[in-house]
C-alpha cells in the first residue's frame, strides 16, 4: 500500500516536472542551469586571483574594482575609473553569467573568457600592468607558488594558469533561481499580475527577438539604433572594430538582461541611468514602439524579476607578499 502511494506520488511529480519542461521549452526564455563540471581547486584559486589587486600597477585594483561582485558584477558608474584615475571609454559590462555569453566585451574581440582575463591586468586604462610583471609578483608569494602546483603540476607559472583560472572561477558566477525561473520551471504564483503583463509585453513588441535564451540576451551582436539612430557622445565603433565592416558599425554584444536591476547604468555608453529610460529607449529606437508610462512600469517589473541567486562564496584571503615581492606603484612617481 505504502509503495503503491509512493508509485502513484512519484507519477504525479514526474508528470508535473513533464509539464514544466513543456512549459518552459515553449518560451524564449530559459532558466538559468547550475555550472558544470568546476575544477574546484583551480576556481578557488581563480577566485584569489579575482580579488588579488597586485596584479595591478598601483596595487589597488582588482577584478572585482570594476566587475564588484557585491553589486551585480559591475561598478555601478557610467565608464569605469583605471589606472591614475583614467576615465575609461566604456561602461563595464556584469561579470554575472558571463560564461553564457557567445564572445566577451561589448564588441565580442575576446572569444571567451580565457581569453578575455589577459586583457585588463596589461591594458594601460585599467590595471597598467604587464603580464611579465604580473607573474612577477605571483611568483614571488610562496603560498601562490604552492597553490599553482597543486592545482595546475607544474614548476613554472604563466599567464595562461592565471586566465585559466580566472576563468574557472567566472564559470562559477551563474544566477539561477531568480523568481521568473520559478515560473518557468512551474510555479505560477512567482510573478504577479503586473510582472506577467510585462513578460507578454517584452515577449508581443519583440524584445525578444534579441534578448532570449539562457541569459536573456548575450547570443548576438545587433545595430543599436534599427528604428531610429542612437545618439552618443561615446566614440565605440561596436563590432566594426573586429570585423572591419562597415554593416557591423555600431551592432554591439546584446547585453544580457539577467540581474539587470543591478547592473545599471545601462548601454554601452552607460547614458541610460534608469531601466525606466533604457526600456523606453529600447521601445523607441529598435522598435519603433512608445510605451505609455504604465506599459514601461510592467516591462520594467517584469525585469526585475530576473534578479537571480547571487554568487555566494567565503571572502578569500590573499596569501601576503614576501620581502621580495615587488611594491606597487600607486601614485606613479616610480
Ligand atoms: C578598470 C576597470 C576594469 C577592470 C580592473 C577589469 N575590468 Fe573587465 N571590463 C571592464 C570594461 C570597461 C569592460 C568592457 C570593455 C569593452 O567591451 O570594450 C570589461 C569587460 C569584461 C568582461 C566581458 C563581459 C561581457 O559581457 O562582454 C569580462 C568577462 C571581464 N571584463 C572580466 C574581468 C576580469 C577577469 C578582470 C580582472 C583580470 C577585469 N575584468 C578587470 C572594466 C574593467
Ligand atoms: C534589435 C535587437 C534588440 C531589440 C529588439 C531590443 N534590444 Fe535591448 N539591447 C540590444 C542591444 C544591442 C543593446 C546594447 C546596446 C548598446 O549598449 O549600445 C541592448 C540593451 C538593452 C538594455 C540595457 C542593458 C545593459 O546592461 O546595458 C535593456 C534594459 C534592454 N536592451 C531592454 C530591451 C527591451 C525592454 C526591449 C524591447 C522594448 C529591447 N531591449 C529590444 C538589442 C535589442
Amino acid at each position: 500500500m505504502k509503495i503503491r502511494t509512493l508509485v502513484a506520488s512519484l507519477m504525479v511529480i514526474g508528470a508535473a516536472a513533464g509539464a514544466n519542461v513543456a512549459l518552459a521549452a515553449d518560451e524564449p526564455i530559459s532558466p538559468i542551469q547550475p555550472p558544470k563540471s568546476i575544477n574546484i581547486g583551480m576556481a578557488e584559486l581563480g577566485k584569489k586571483l579575482y580579488f588579488d589587486p597586485r596584479l595591478s600597477n598601483s596595487g589597488i585594483m582588482s577584478c572585482n574594482s570594476c566587475h564588484n561582485l557585491s553589486m551585480g558584477g559591475t561598478d555601478n558608474i557610467q565608464t569605469s575609473v583605471g589606472d591614475k584615475w583614467q576615465q575609461g571609454p566604456i561602461n563595464s559590462p556584469t561579470v554575472l553569467n558571463s560564461s553564457l555569453n557567445v564572445a566577451q566585451f561589448w564588441d565580442g574581440r575576446a572569444a571567451d573568457l580565457k581569453a578575455q582575463a589577459g586583457g585588463p591586468i596589461a591594458n594601460p586604462g585599467e590595471m597598467a600592468f604587464s603580464h611579465t610583471l604580473a607573474i612577477g609578483v605571483l611568483e614571488s608569494i610562496p603560498q601562490y607558488v604552492r597553490e599553482f602546483k597543486n592545482v595546475f603540476g607544474k614548476d613554472k607559472m604563466d599567464i595562461d594558469q592565471v586566465t585559466l583560472a580566472i576563468a574557472e572561477f567566472e564559470k562559477t558566477l551563474v544566477t539561477p533561481n531568480s523568481r521568473f525561473d520559478q515560473w518557468l520551471l512551474g510555479k505560477k504564483d512567482a510573478l504577479t499580475a503586473d510582472e506577467l503583463a510585462g513578460y507578454k509585453l517584452f515577449k508581443d513588441s519583440g524584445c525578444v527577438a534579441c534578448h532570449n535564451g539562457e541569459a536573456v540576451g548575450g547570443n548576438s551582436f545587433q545595430k543599436m539604433g534599427v528604428v531610429e539612430p542612437y545618439k552618443t557622445a561615446a566614440t565605440a565603433d561596436g563590432r566594426a572594430a573586429v570585423t572591419g565592416k562597415d554593416a557591423d558599425r555600431f551592432n554591439f554584444k546584446v547585453p544580457t538582461l539577467r540581474n539587470v536591476e543591478m547592473t545599471y547604468p545601462y548601454f554601452h555608453d552607460g547614458a541610460a541611468n534608469t531601466l525606466t529610460e533604457a526600456v523606453d529607449t529600447m521601445g523607441r529606437i529598435q522598435l519603433g514602439k512608445k510605451f505609455t508610462k504604465d506599459e514601461n512600469a510592467k516591462v520594467v517589473a517584469f525585469l526585475k524579476t530576473l534578479t537571480g541567486d547571487q554568487p555566494q562564496f567565503l571572502m578569500p584571503i590573499l596569501p601576503p607578499s614576501s620581502d621580495k615581492t615587488p611594491r606597487p606603484n600607486p601614485f606613479g612617481k616610480k
